[in-house]
């Protein structure tokens, strides 16, 4: 930042601070989406996403650097989860609540549980 900046609720972020955001915490901020950990894709349904701030689904980021490829990712992860829905029978040993996750760029799995089967 190149001025410091006083908030409304007395916290002072000084010149020169690196600011990251936690996109996962925002992303699970239950006043935007309740329950934020259960499966609910109709969250995401034209309508519901239409009463959101467009920053509230910040997995590309946003502004003048944000993601260019936005498009090219969502158009890749269709292909992918339709091409193996399409060529395996997904067997499931375990529920996301037994889900562990390694911290990094990415969030990955790191007790893998699903076992995928030739159709
Ligand atoms: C699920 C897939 C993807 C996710 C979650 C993602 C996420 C992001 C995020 C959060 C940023 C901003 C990083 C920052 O603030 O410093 C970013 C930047 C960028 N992404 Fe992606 N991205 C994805 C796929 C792609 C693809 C497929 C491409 C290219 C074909 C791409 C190209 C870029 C480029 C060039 C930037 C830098 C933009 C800039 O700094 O002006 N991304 N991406």
């Amino acid at each position: 930042m190149n001025d410091t900046r006083f908030l409304d609720d007395g916290d002072v972020i000084p010149k020169g601070t690196n600011i990251g955001i936690c996109i996962y915490k925002l992303q699970r901020n239950p006043k935007i989406y309740p329950e934020p950990n259960e499966y609910k894709p109709e969250r995401f349904s034209k309508e519901e996403s239409e009463k959101r701030n467009f920053y509230d689904f910040f997995a590309f980021s946003g502004g003048a650097r944000g993601c260019p490829g936005t498009q090219i990712a969502y158009t890749q992860l269709k292909i992918v989860i339709a091409t193996v829905l399409q060529n395996f029978r997904i067997e499931s040993k375990g529920t996301a609540a037994d889900l562990d996750t390694y911290w990094g760029p990415v969030l990955k799995p790191k007790n893998a549980f699903i076992r995928l089967h030739c159709r």
